[in-house]
């Protein structure tokens, strides 16, 4: 994809977040009727379709060649990564859009024969947008993020992980997840994979570890992260690929040697 066609598609896909960012702000407190998807804890609303559908409908317009890889059904059925692909979250966060109205993302990364290329992360309530062209730095709104801090220590750094790290679970021995949380300066949790890259993006924490995540909730998180310096790979630091459901380390490149040697490897049951 050269340069000016990325470019005038990351101008078109800003204007594009932006508006269905004030769609939502506009419906938030419109009644919801929320479903069940696979567990009591995976929500849907039917803004999380109506925005899915906003993005579905520019491409078909705009952008016929282009495919939709997405959560919530309008998208295409992808085998392979060939070709420009919009990785899309209509709403990440989708509980604390429910229960709390803010801490929702909209987050879309553009791919072209497997490459990041563009990503957006749209906090909607805070009117945060976290934007990049792959190869031409990450922003925060209009300002440019620096590198990531190269010399940050575990013992100052803020990670973000969700509590079933931390409890009895089928996955990792917690008790190495519960020294992590011990030697570390502090510990959150969001609930929103897209915010979290964002945060790791702009250095507000400098890790996210995570268990179980999809394409739509990655993809335009380590692009950004990439362009601030960040790494992004499985808990076990592997690579992961665009079209795979995986766990997730993203963290300052400084941490990311420990958090897997002496943490996430050991953790692994
Ligand atoms: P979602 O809101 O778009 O479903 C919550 O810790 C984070 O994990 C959210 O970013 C959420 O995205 C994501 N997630 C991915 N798969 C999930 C699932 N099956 N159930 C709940 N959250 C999931
Ligand atoms: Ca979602």
């Amino acid at each position: 994809m050269d340069l000016i066609t990325r470019e005038t598609l990351f101008n078109q896909i800003r204007f594009w977040i932006l508006d269905a960012g004030s769609i939502i702000r506009k419906k938030i407190n419109y009644p919801l009727k929320v479903g069940i998807k696979s567990n009591p804890q995976d929500l849907v609303t039917e803004m999380d379709r109506e925005v899915e559908f906003f993005f579905a409908e520019k491409i078909k317009e705009y952008y016929p060649e282009h495919y939709l890889l997405s959560e919530e059904g309008f998208g295409d059925n992808l085998s392979t990564s060939a070709g420009t692909i919009w990785v899309l979250d209509p709403i990440d966060g989708t509980m604390n859009f429910v229960h709390q109205k803010q801490n929702f993302a909209i987050s879309l990364g553009i791919y072209h024969q497997g490459i990041g290329e563009i990503g957006f992360i749209y906090d909607v309530m805070n009117n945060n947008l976290y934007s990049a062209l792959r190869g031409h730095g990450a922003y925060k709104n209009q300002k440019r993020l620096p590198k990531l801090d190269p010399n940050k220590k575990l013992d100052e750094a803020i990670i973000s992980i969700n509590h079933r790290w931390l409890t009895k679970n089928r996955l990792i021995d917690e008790k190495i997840t519960q020294q992590l949380v011990k030697n570390v300066r502090g510990t959150r949790t969001y609930g929103a994979a897209a915010i979290e890259f964002g945060y790791v993006a702009e250095g507000a924490i400098d890790a996210y570890i995570t268990m179980n995540l999809e394409p739509w909730d990655i993809a335009a998180g380590r692009i950004i992260v990439d362009e601030v310096g960040g790494c992004t790979t499985n808990v076990v630091g592997e690579q992961v690929d665009m079209l795979d459901r995986s766990s997730i380390l993203t963290c300052n490149p400084s941490l990311q040697e420990t958090l897997i040697n002496e943490y996430l490897e050991k953790a692994k049951k």
